[in-house]
């Protein structure tokens, strides 16, 4: 079976690890903070703080912008549960908004309708690894939290995506553009990092009053450093998978994604199919290939809301079929082969 995703995890990834093991140092220390400097420059802004999941990234930076009670903060509805989750815990109520059907992240024609007196923030994810313009969410005039969770490596015009709204953040989990296994973190000004770095921890601190524990491991860091150096590799193959996809499904019944001016990353290869998604899945299954929804359920759908058409057709058109740096060029022919099969049945 070819697996929807996978690490790439070299010897050189083992031998990080493996030392930091061997030191005893394990929990958060000399590698946390070496991390946070090595995605401070990467990423071009001036601090980072590291901290155990991208959900938990999240939560922290809405908390650092004081957002909670009382606050609205716009969501896409076609994304993963994480962002749902995190504004919740502060206590905020999400507003889902509409899919962009270019970008597959939150439209911003949408947005702009649903902003009211009591927007807190907005959440835009780089969906599915293509650096979106932030331009018009900046514009709604309420702070931009810019979800890098599947666009680690990205650009926008020259800028790395991640530099440009009023915090962002990263995931570390283990199918993202770095793997760590779990791991996020929040990059920014140093006056609203330093709070979340400030709040990650529970340890001697006055006064007693509600506290998490959201700190990364030392050998977690290490993995995520050891990886970070490859990142531009990881990219490149990325990139080089799909563009053998487009070429081999170019006359195929499915649309593809277009680069958009070297702007995607591809942490996801989403296609667009003519008819339901779990037909072409269990199909691509049968011989051999994994492949999944690129969003398990648009939110709405779990809350019972209506008024979401793009996103309502992109949960059922679009899959998500194997994309990573560990791929070999014959499994991409061989998933281009059983997609375009499957398709013409
Ligand atoms: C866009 C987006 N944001 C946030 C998260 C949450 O990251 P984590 O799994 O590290 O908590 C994910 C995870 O899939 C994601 O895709």
């Amino acid at each position: 079976m070819i697996a929807h995703s996978k690490p790439s995890i070299a010897e050189a990834d083992v031998a990080r690890v493996a030392a930091v093991v061997r030191s005893g140092q394990l929990a958060q220390g000399p590698e946390v903070a070496g991390l946070e400097r090595d995605l401070a420059t990467r990423l071009h802004v001036d601090a980072a703080a590291v901290v155990s999941s991208g959900t938990a990234a999240l939560e922290l930076a809405l908390r650092a912008l004081h957002v909670g009670a009382g606050h609205e903060v716009l969501i896409p509805t076609y994304v993963c549960d994480a962002l749902h989750h995190a504004v919740t815990r502060c206590g905020a109520r999400p507003v889902l908004v509409d899919a962009d059907p270019v970008t597959l992240s939150l439209s911003a024609k949408d947005a702009e309708a649903r902003v009211t007196a009591r927007t807190g923030a907005v959440i835009v994810p780089h969906a599915f690894g293509l650096a979106v313009d932030l331009a018009p969410f900046v514009a709604l005039g309420v702070p931009v939290i810019e979800d890098c969770a599947q666009a680690l490596g990205a650009d926008v015009d020259g800028r790395p995506a991640g530099a440009a709204g009023a915090l962002a953040v990263c995931s570390f989990y283990a199918t993202k553009m770095i793997a760590a296994g779990e791991g996020g973190a929040v990059v920014g000004p140093a006056a609203l990092v330093a709070r979340v770095r400030e709040a990650r921890d529970y340890d001697e601190r006055e006064p007693l009053a509600p506290r998490m524990n959201a700190k990364l491991t030392d050998m977690q860091a290490a993995l995520a450093r050891s990886q970070l150096a490859r990142l531009d590799a990881f990219v490149a193959r990325r990139r080089a998978i799909a563009a053998r996809y487009r070429e081999r499904l170019a006359h195929g019944e499915c649309r593809v994604p277009g680069d958009a001016g070297r702007r995607h990353v591809y942490h996801r290869f989403v296609v667009g199919l003519e008819r339901d998604p779990a037909g072409v899945q269990a199909a691509l299954a049968a011989r051999g290939v994994a492949a999944r929804r690129p969003v398990f359920r648009p939110a709405h759908r779990a809350l019972g809301l209506e008024g979401y058409p793009e996103a309502e057709r992109l949960w059922s058109t679009a899959l998500s079929i194997p994309c990573y740096p560990a791929l070999a060029d014959t499994e991409v022919d061989q998933v281009a082969d059983a997609l375009l099969a499957a398709v013409r049945r």
